[in-house]
């Protein structure tokens, strides 16, 4: 694989981001949404780069716990291990700003995503039916203890 670097997206990088998220498939709020959450320090907005933008993480941490908001990585460099270096990086940023505990709503048939964050002890507090649009789809609650990196 070539060179991954992590490091904080910043606001040039936005349209990237959205653009990522287009290529996964994911809804959008476009840069508009990203731009008034990049100035909150509560925000984690996280990149994965080769000589371009290949992954990311969004979340926010709330008091003593990180709401993540979204990890994607671009078809063509999935299962190498970009999504687990992100969530493991956010988790640590997190963990630093206070964060103790984490939470997410992930579709019911994402198991990617949901194998992903299993590794990192996260487990199902929930189910909300209907949670997601086209298609509907219920989420799956999963949170997860933030632990010291050892
Ligand atoms: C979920 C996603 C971010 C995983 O990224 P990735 O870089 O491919 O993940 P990694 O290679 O780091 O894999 C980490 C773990 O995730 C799980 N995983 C990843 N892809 C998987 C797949 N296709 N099927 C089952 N488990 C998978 C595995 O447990 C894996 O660990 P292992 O390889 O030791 O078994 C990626 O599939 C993606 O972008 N999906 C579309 C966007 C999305 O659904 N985001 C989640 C919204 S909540």
């Amino acid at each position: 694989m070539k060179e991954l670097r992590l490091a904080l997206i910043e606001e040039a990088g936005l349209a990237d981001v959205v653009e990522l998220e287009l290529d996964c498939g994911l809804k959008t709020g476009g840069v508009k949404r990203f731009l008034g959450l990049l100035p909150d320090p509560r925000t984690i907005l996280l990149g994965a780069f080769t000589d371009r933008l290949v992954g990311f993480f969004s979340g926010q941490v709330i008091l003593d716990e990180l709401q993540v908001d979204n990890v994607a990585v671009r078809p063509e460099w999935r299962c190498q291990g970009i999504g687990h270096r992100l969530v493991e990086a956010a988790l640590e940023a997190a963990r630093l700003r206070g964060a103790l505990t984490a939470v997410l709503e992930v579709r019911a048939s994402n198991f990617a995503a949901q194998n992903l964050y299993r590794r990192f002890g996260f487990s199902v507090a929930g189910r909300r039916a209907g949670y997601y649009s086209s298609p509907v789809e219920d989420a799956l609650t999963m949170t997860g203890r933030i632990r010291v990196k050892t």
